[in-house]
């Protein structure tokens, strides 16, 4: 027995020098030292052995086996080196190669324009205020004058949810709701960008599209404000140059009420293709908040006046950068919105 251990010492010794894979070495333990390998297989004659021989070739056996788990081990250890130098060698990576250029994003030009009249309108002593693009029939339409049936409901053909939740068609239900929580406290001096729906698609209109509300009210303001304030706005916003024109209108939550126009940008107020030969295009729609908006929403008419006006920022923005087609607003290719 003695020399059968001295043997399966030098057997797997010699075999080890010959493995080159993990595998290999992993296959050698289980053939020479595992469970029914042939270590085992000697020590079974162990029975036959005397008294005195037993421990001996005993300690033998371990000494053995202690010896092929010690070199094994290295060799696992060895191997799992050499396949992971390989494996790097293989998957190595080239730091002289150039690297991925990752482009850095910026404001869509839309977002750029609402924060430019966020700008102008916050020197001009205004806040901030948002309100829901899901919106309830009442603020949309009810609190802003504008009864059941009442025909000025389809100049704003509506996405409705149920019979009293719609996709807002403008942002002037938030001047209900600041006025609801504001009431009596004056002043108030808001603007309220935000997104508003309508059923519309084509060249110059979309289902969604964009709005800054403004709103103020206090004791003694007049049609005069109104139209300085839109002034000082186109000029901060087109240039020192512009001009605004005010033509009567009609909304049911202003009276009397103004639609507003700049003069045209391309050719300056001479007339030309975009301004439809007029010298002007429209940007807004404005007017003196009804009197029958204030005392529903809070405020005593015989206190308080105020102006609104709501404008449409794709608009501003075509006209802006002089883009003809509001669709490219929408689309995300980034050739287009690159430029801007
Ligand atoms: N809400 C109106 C629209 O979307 C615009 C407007 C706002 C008119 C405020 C007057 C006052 O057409």
């Amino acid at each position: 027995m003695r020399e059968q251990l001295q043997r399966l010492q030098e057997n797997v010794t010699a075999e080890l020098l010959q493995v080159k894979t993990l595998e290999e070495v992993n296959e050698l333990r289980v053939k020479y030292l595992g469970k029914k390998g042939e270590l085992t297989q000697i020590l079974r004659g162990m029975g036959k052995l005397s008294k005195e021989e037993r421990p001996i070739i005993g300690q033998l056996a371990n000494e053995v086996r202690d010896f092929l788990e010690s070199k094994i081990a290295e060799y696992q250890q060895a191997m799992k080196a050499k396949e992971m130098e390989q494996r790097l060698l293989q998957e190595s990576i080239d730091v002289t190669l150039p690297g991925v250029k990752s482009n850095i994003g910026k404001l869509h030009p839309l977002h750029q324009v609402i924060e430019e009249i966020e700008e102008i309108f916050m020197g001009l002593g205004y806040t901030i205020e948002e309100g829901p693009e899901i919106e309830l029939d009442y603020y949309n339409f009810e609190a802003l004058n504008i009864p059941k049936d009442h025909p000025a409901r389809e100049m704003q053909d509506s996405f409705y949810i149920s019979p009293e939740v719609v996709l807002r068609t403008h942002t002037s239900p938030v001047q209900a709701r600041v006025m609801e929580k504001m009431k009596p406290q004056v002043p108030v001096k808001i603007i309220v960008p935000g997104k508003v729906f309508r059923r519309d698609d084509d060249a110059t209109h979309s289902p969604m599209f964009h709005q800054v509300e403004g709103l103020v009210i206090d004791k003694n303001i007049r049609f005069s404000d109104l139209k300085g304030t839109l002034l000082s706005f186109a000029r901060q916003m087109f240039g020192p140059e512009q001009q605004i024109r005010l033509r009567p209108s009609f909304f049911p939550f202003t009276e009397p009420s103004a639609e507003v126009d700049i003069s045209c940008v391309i050719c300056k107020g001479a007339g030309c293709r975009t301004c439809k030969q007029t010298g002007w295009l429209e940007i807004l729609g404005s007017g003196m908040v009804h009197p029958r908006v204030l005392s529903m929403n809070g405020y005593d008419p015989e206190e308080v006046t105020g102006f609104a006006f709501g404008m449409g920022v794709e608009r501003i923005a075509m006209l802006k950068y002089g883009i003809d087609d509001m669709r490219l607003l929408f689309e995300n290719d980034v050739r287009f919105l690159r430029q801007f």
